[in-house]
């Protein structure tokens, strides 16, 4: 069977990169990750990678006099790796327009909010400081404008009485890792596009689509 190649994206502690390699690890996967990047050299998920096997790289945006620069290393080392998708997984950097424009249709990012609610950064201490009652996770494709393209699954998870960002951000983070491999899968295995900007993900089962709080099969 063909695995996609694919390239994933990072800046920390890697625990989405882990279950994607966890999830390409399994028979009948659609797709390998071919190659790791990492924003940053101390990055926890670079070790997570060289662990499994996968030739990692770091892209320092310091070393770079701005941003069209990086995103064009960037984009010179996902050609180089041969893959044909990539994740964001805990990527801290904006990306330019043209590289987005590049990778378009290819490229996923997850958020650890319910988009298109608390985009940006610290998503739990606002939805705590909101009062939602449910907050969760999105995978979306990726655009120019920051956490705003198609979505393509999410998964809920409750707001309790006691909660902090940190029990909060955890109790997100475990639906994080279900979603993630979950639209890979699909990516990979070329049931979900986009055409003309919107989603197109063909032959899902009624039990996907209504996809709450995700007990996904692998
Ligand atoms: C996750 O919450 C992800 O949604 C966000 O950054 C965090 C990365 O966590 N984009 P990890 O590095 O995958 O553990």
């Amino acid at each position: 069977m063909k695995k996609t190649p694919v390239a994933v994206l990072i800046s920390g502690n890697g625990t989405n990169l882990q279950a994607l390699i966890d999830a390409c690890e399994l028979p009948g996967y659609p797709a390998k990750i071919v190659r790791v990047i990492s924003s940053r050299e101390n990055a926890y998920g670079l070790k997570r990678a060289e662990e499994a096997g996968i030739e990692t790289l770091v892209i320092r945006h310091k070393d770079f006099s701005d941003r069209e620069a990086f995103d064009t290393a960037l984009h010179a080392a996902l050609l180089a790796s041969g893959a044909e998708f990539v994740c964001l997984a805990g990527f801290m950097r904006i990306l330019t327009p043209e590289f987005v424009g590049k990778w378009e249709g290819r490229i996923l990012n997850i958020h650890p909010s319910l988009l298109p609610s608390f985009k940006g950064m610290h998503t739990h201490e606002a939805a705590l400081a909101e009062g939602v009652k449910i907050h969760g996770c999105t995978v979306h494709f990726v655009v120019p404008e920051i956490d705003s393209g198609p979505i393509v699954i999410q998964a809920a998870v409750p707001v309790l009485p006691d909660d902090t960002a940190e029990s909060l951000a955890a109790r997100v983070l475990k639906a994080e890792h279900q979603i993630y491999p979950y639209a890979l899968r699909r990516l990979a295995s070329g049931k979900l596009t986009l055409k003309d900007g919107r989603m197109v993900n063909t032959s899902l089962t009624v039990h996907e689509y209504t996809l709450f709080n995700p007990d996904i099969r692998m």
